[in-house]
């Protein structure tokens, strides 16, 4: 190789990187396109926010919904119900470290929506095991389309969610995605007015 044809195939290189970032971004941006808020959120005793009657992610979906016009699908087990915080981390440590993929209720068909936002608490480092079933039962749904991933923590940020959604999902364009502490979500709804605005939205 020469060094025209050298600084030529560099050119050609950064062009084509710039390009699918900015085809990337373009995605997002389709907020034309219609939209869905899957999100699983579990109601009652837990950290820092005591026994709440409104899951914490459950108030970012809806946020979400609104500010968007997005549809929902909310993952729905009632494995959980009624108990209290440890016997509850203790039961979805045991589910993680097992790889337990418990049922749900229902489904959504995904050949609809352009844009999938995936929403959870983080549990253990991940989200929840039940949204696992979700991803593994629709791993060829989302080819070529946009994932948004969030999550409600207390302190671990988005921990390894994105990791796993672009695991779960090879094909889809997962975008950067978005946290909040769980015992914020009721005071600082503007946090998630600002992301939502950055989206394009
Ligand atoms: C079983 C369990 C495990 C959790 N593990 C973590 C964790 O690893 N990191 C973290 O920051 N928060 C953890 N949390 C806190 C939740 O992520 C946080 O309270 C979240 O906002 C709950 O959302 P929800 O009300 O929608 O279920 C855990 C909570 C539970 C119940």
């Amino acid at each position: 190789m020469n060094i025209k044809s050298i600084i030529t195939a560099t050119m050609a290189l950064l062009l084509s990187t710039a390009c699918s970032a900015g085809a990337k971004q373009e995605t997002v941006m389709n907020k034309d396109g219609k939209a869905l808020v899957v999100f699983f959120s579990h109601a009652g005793d837990n950290y820092a926010v005591g026994n709440i009657e409104v899951g914490n992610t459950k108030i970012v979906a809806d946020y979400i919904t609104e500010l968007t016009g997005a549809a929902q699908f909310e993952i729905v087990t009632h494995k959980y119900d009624g108990m209290a915080y440890t016997p509850l981390i203790n039961l979805a440590k045991e589910e993680a470290s097992k790889g337990e993929l418990p049922e749900y209720e229902g489904d959504v068909d995904l050949a609809k929506y352009d844009t999938v936002f995936i929403g959870g608490p983080v549990w253990w480092g991940t989200y929840p095991q039940v949204m696992f079933t979700f991803f593994k039962k629709h791993k060829d749904d989302l080819k070529g389309k946009t994932i948004i991933p969030f999550t409600t923590h207390e302190g671990s940020g988005l921990a390894n969610c994105v990791e796993d959604v672009k695991k779960a999902f090879p094909g889809a364009s997962v975008q950067k995605g978005f946290s909040i502490y769980g015992h914020e979500v009721r005071t600082e709804k503007k946090k998630v007015e600002k992301w939502i605005e950055g989206l394009g939205y």
